[in-house]
């Protein structure tokens, strides 16, 4: 049995922070997890190091693209090597096979008939390398993803014939698990059924990336940026070139997060398809973090360094944090105070506590022997309730969904701990049961060792501390003895540390308060040129959301005008449409319309924003079309 299990590869213009570090940890897990069943596993990892963004943020720091990406790239691969990410290969999209596999691909493709020739005219985020074809060109789209403003592009381009897929996809996403979770298949869908344009997959207005195939004759053109990075997941497997690892193509993971969700559910299915070549049997997205609520920016200083945290508070709570913290595919929210709370009540109080119990009643029940006779005699409802509760834990990481994997795990610990205080085994002694109080050590001993096994994909040391204390090792063969088969260990067990102390106060300095300039260091205007904006005040009519975007919200704005306004904000993170209904706002009245994400913007509603965003109305209601002066 082999199992391919890849982390999204990371840009090089971003040094890693704790998004990086999430995708990572999940990958790792999900890496152990399979290894531990008794897979072979391979695990990839590395760096997505061409394209137009990478090109320029070379050029801001006085650098050659290559050297700039030596740079940051090293940084991510010794972050993981500290983290003991346990990767097969860090993959560099520098490499000189992957290049070698990027133009082999290319030229199947193109010889299959899905490549032609034209001419790409339409807008391009460089920040998401994303294209936005429109037929009306407008130079002030925004994307709809990152909400930075595009470039309106027009140059040669080879193109990918996507919309010759959109049937097979959509075929595809009927498959089982082949999106998780579950809710973010419907996204794609609808976004697929939305109709699928020809891609762009080859850029003439820069150098830094991989040359088309020398047999094409092309030398202006490099590959677009999305087309090299994908392919980096066959690369690391040989393809093309020695194709030593191609089988573990057969049951591949992608483990990306959802703003890279449509490239991995749409773009890569269909070049596979091109290729003919099996689809991935899951590509599961995750959400996005936040700090203290607030999102994170390299200007504010609140982005949170996983290297910090880990020295700070240890890594293996970090892991345990990252994973427990939020239901898979939803967004989730880093606090120091939340960290704190889950080392101090589930790592210190649940699980390492009951260790120390465990070793302590052992020494005096029976000199560390813990013998597994007589559990099955006086405890058998716990052990089938156990039973439910790891098959459980199985079946959630199964789908990736880590949290309900660690609270199944947690469940198993709370019956352990209940159960000591139910049956009390000190009373048991005194009252001469020394069978029974002998049989509940081991109970909740194998109760750990369980919890032991299925934890260590997420917590590797712990989970091996655990084991060392008790006298077991953890591999595939007492995962398929205790977990698999329910059998229980004779064990022994020895004097330990405590396995996770407790965190009295934060560890961390906190985040810079956001920096609000100061006002004098701002140019003054005349009161003529705070009178040049038009500001009035109007009623939400309409409020909707943009399909495809979870950023943006479409409003429709009585202003006292004629007609309504329509006016697209990307404040759909902050406020549900419905309660926006019937509510007045101010509006910025005399803005230039703009397209945004193809939908015309006549006006900007004000808002105020300190990490969150409220927006902003007067204290008492007035006419439609009143103006703010
Ligand atoms: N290079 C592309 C991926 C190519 S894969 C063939 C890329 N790189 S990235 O460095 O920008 O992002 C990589 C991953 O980090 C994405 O999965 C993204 O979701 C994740 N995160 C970046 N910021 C994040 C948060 N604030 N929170 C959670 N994860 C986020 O995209």
């Amino acid at each position: 049995m082999k199992k391919y299990i890849t982390s999204p590869i990371y840009y090089v213009n971003d040094v890693p922070h704790i998004g990086h570090a999430y995708t990572t940890i999940i990958a790792d897990t999900m890496a152990r997890y399979y290894r531990l069943v008794g897979y072979d596993t391979f695990f990839l990892t590395g760096t997505d190091e061409h394209g137009q963004k990478i090109e320029e943020a070379a050029k801001a720091h006085n650098k050659t693209p290559k050297e700039y990406a030596d740079e940051v790239s090293a940084k991510f691969k010794s972050l993981w090597d500290s983290f003991d990410i346990s990767y097969d290969r860090f993959i560099r999209t520098t490499d000189e096979d992957h290049k070698l596999t990027a133009q082999n691909a290319f030229m199947k493709m193109y010889e299959k008939g899905d490549i032609y020739k034209g001419e790409y005219e339409g807008n391009y985020c460089v920040s998401c390398e994303s294209f936005f074809p429109t037929k009306d060109l407008i130079d002030e789209e925004f994307c709809p993803d990152c909400g930075k403003k595009t470039r309106i592009v027009k140059e040669e381009s080879y193109f990918f014939k996507l919309s010759a897929y959109q049937e097979k996809l959509l075929k595809w996403y009927e498959k089982d698990g082949c999106i998780l979770p579950k809710g973010k298949k419907n996204e794609v869908i609808s976004f697929v059924k939305g109709g699928l344009k020809d891609l762009s997959i080859t850029r003439t207005s820069f150098e830094w990336g991989v040359k088309l195939p020398s047999s094409l004759n092309e030398p202006r053109h490099v590959m677009y940026v999305w087309l090299d990075a994908l392919i980096n997941y066959l690369s690391a497997l040989g393809y093309t070139t020695d194709n030593k690892r191609m089988d573990y193509w057969n049951d591949a993971m992608h483990l990306v997060g959802k703003d890279i969700l449509r490239f991995h559910a749409v773009y890569w299915p269909a070049f596979l398809m091109s290729l003919e070549l099996p689809l991935p049997t899951s590509v599961a997205a995750h959400g996005w973090w936040t700090r203290d609520g607030k999102k994170m920016s390299k200007s504010i200083g609140n982005v949170v360094d996983p290297k910090k945290v880990a020295d700070a508070y240890g890594l293996e709570a970090f892991r345990y944090f990252l994973l427990r913290e939020v239901p898979f595919g939803q967004d989730g929210d880093f606090s120091q105070k939340a960290l704190m709370d889950r080392i101090n009540s589930e790592l210190s109080n649940d699980l390492g506590n009951l260790l120390s119990r465990i070793v302590g009643m052992s020494s005096k029940y029976s000199n560390y022997d813990i013998n597994k006779e007589n559990v099955a005699k006086f405890y058998l409802a716990e052990l089938e309730t156990a039973k439910t509760h790891l098959e459980g834990a199985i079946e959630a990481i199964n789908e990736v969904a880590t949290n309900r994997y660690l609270e199944e795990l947690w469940k198993v610990l709370n019956l352990a701990n209940a159960s000591v205080a139910k049956y009390e085994p000190w009373n048991l002694i005194k009252e001469g049961k020394s069978d029974e109080a002998n049989a509940l050590v081991a109970l909740v001993a194998n109760l750990l060792a369980k919890v032991a096994v299925l934890l260590s994909p997420a917590m590797p040391k712990s989970s091996e501390k655990i084991a060392k204390t008790l006298g077991f090792e953890i591999n595939t063969k007492t995962y398929n003895d205790i977990i698999l088969k329910n059998e229980l260990l004779n064990l022994k067990s020895s004097n330990t540390e405590p396995l996770f102390t407790k965190v009295e106060s934060e560890l961390m300095a906190p985040p810079p308060l956001q920096k609000i300039e100061p006002i004098e260091n701002k140019q003054e205007i005349k009161i003529d040129d705070f009178k040049k904006c038009v500001i009035k005040v109007g009623t939400i009519l309409e409020c909707d959301n943009i399909e495809g975007s979870d950023k943006l919200l479409k409003f429709k704005i009585d202003l006292g005008e004629a007609n309504p306004r329509q006016i697209i904000s990307g404040i759909a993170k902050f406020y549900e449409p419905k309660d926006l209904i019937g509510k007045q706002v101010c509006v910025l009245a005399n803005l230039k319309p703009a397209k945004i994400f193809k939908h015309l913007s006549e006006g900007m509603i004000l808002s105020a924003e300190d990490g969150k965003l409220a927006l902003l109305s007067t204290l008492a209601p007035v006419k439609n079309g009143s103006l703010v002066g």
